[in-house]
């Protein structure tokens, strides 16, 4: 009697179960996936502690994240702690753990995340399967990686109602053991299926082919959702995630920053930023509230201690600023002469105008009124243009060098490096 319960409640799970995958797969809803927490803190140096990764954890939950890759508990107990923090905390995404295909680490996983709902916690397991794995890293043949997979996926599918499966560097993984790990997984129990460009070996043509080929090639795979994961050794992890969304991908893995292993990760501001202006392309959208990722940028990067480049896409010093004369004058005119999105579409604080030596005379007047010269003759403005293009390489051009300017002949002019470092203008927008 027990044994028919346990049965009846086990289909009744399954199917469930293949209500919700099936409801994602049919929305075409890009979710998004954050591993920031997991594959970002990864990079040398970019270490969080357990309250700093729940700040950045609401941060996504904000932005509209489908699920978090909140840590690997077996790997260490800060991990642990900082799961913990998350669990009845963070509310909306689904916490997702990493194990290997490990049965401890499954344990070690469920106690990390006791506590949060069924349907927000899940598993995510991953094994070596391409040749270099096999042979140099796990010294197993494809039937030994098989038979695990299948026992401990159906011990975490036991456990969790969300499992995924990824075979690390699927990438360089022939296409039909491949294709036989994932049906495999599926059989067992995964409701997820990864496909990992584990050392960003990837062109976004190839990623699109094995997007192809995986969705041929695996027999239930209408049983699970496809991730991709794109690390960015060619530049090319952002590209290559878009390519795959193209293909049906239904879940994307992304980093706040790009941040991760070696060159880091595909970028989940500037996915979500492609993805929210090229809708007409990809016939898809996801569910991240733009006007939050500068923002985001901004909490991992002071957190991490991670710089941001001043020309990262999104979240950049230099984003929206110019010294160009020309794109001066056309912001002044219109902001979208020179710009792809306007500031406040990702929360950025808006248009700077930097006054250098290829500024011209639109934007030197347009400062030297917002500090107080009513109404610059062009004389003024000749000679203050003139003065600035004078100025040795490096001299700040603060607002008192631009008074300097104004109130004696160019050449006596002098920076004052030690005040404000540039005279900079914001535009209206
Ligand atoms: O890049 C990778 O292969 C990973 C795995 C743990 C999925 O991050
Ligand atoms: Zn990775």
């Amino acid at each position: 009697m027990a044994g028919l319960m346990r049965q009846a409640l086990h289909s009744v799970r399954g199917a469930v179960k293949q209500l919700v995958v099936g409801h994602h797969r049919r929305s075409r809803v890009v979710l998004f996936s954050d591993t920031t927490l997991r594959d970002g803190e990864q990079m040398p140096g970019a270490t969080l502690e357990p309250e700093e990764k729940l700040r950045i954890a609401l941060a996504l939950e904000a932005a509209g994240v489908h699920s978090l890759d909140a840590g690997f508990p077996a790997s260490s107990p800060a991990d642990v702690l900082a799961i913990q923090k998350m669990v009845g905390r963070v509310k909306r995404p689904v916490l997702t753990a990493l194990c290997r295909t490990v049965k401890g680490d499954v344990d070690a996983a469920e106690q990390a995340l006791a506590g949060n709902p069924v349907h927000k916690r899940g598993v995510s397991l991953f094994v070596g399967t391409s040749p270099l794995h096999r042979q140099h890293k796990l010294q197993k043949t494809e039937a030994e990686i098989l038979k695990l997979i299948a026992e401990t996926v159906s011990y975490a599918a036991e456990r969790f109602a969300i499992v995924a499966f990824s075979p690390e560097d699927a990438s360089r993984t022939e296409v039909p053991f491949l294709c036989e790990c994932y049906r495999q997984a599926i059989t067992a129990g995964a409701t997820t299926i990864g496909f990992p460009d584990t050392v960003g070996i990837l062109t976004p043509e190839k990623a699109a082919e094995f997007i192809r080929r995986i969705q041929d090639g695996v027999p239930n795979i209408e049983r699970a959702l496809l991730a991709v994961h794109f690390h960015n050794d060619l530049g090319l992890a952002v590209a290559n995630t878009l390519a795959c969304i193209a293909e049906g991908a239904n879940v994307v893995q992304c980093t706040v920053g790009g941040i991760g292993e070696r060159a880091g990760n595909a970028s989940l501001e500037e996915v979500a930023m492609a993805l929210a202006l090229h809708q007409d392309q990809y016939g898809r959208a996801g569910k991240i509230d733009t006007t939050k990722l500068a923002p985001l940028c901004e909490l991992v990067s002071e957190l991490t201690g991670i710089a941001i480049s001043p020309m990262k896409p999104i979240s950049g010093a230099n984003i929206f600023a110019t010294e160009a004369g020309i794109h001066q004058d056309g912001l002044l005119k219109n902001p979208d002469t020179y710009l792809p999105y306007r500031p406040e579409k990702v929360g950025a604080a808006g248009i700077r105008l930097v006054l250098g030596r290829h500024s011209g005379r639109r934007a030197v007047a347009h400062r030297l009124k917002e500090i107080g010269v009513a109404d610059p003759t062009e004389a003024q403005i000749a000679a203050v243009l003139d003065g600035i293009k004078r100025l040795p390489k490096g001299a700040a051009i603060d607002d008192a060098t631009l008074r300097g300017l104004l109130e004696s002949d160019s050449s006596s002019a002098e920076s004052s490096a030690d005040t404000i470092p540039t005279s900079v203008s914001r535009v209206a927008v």
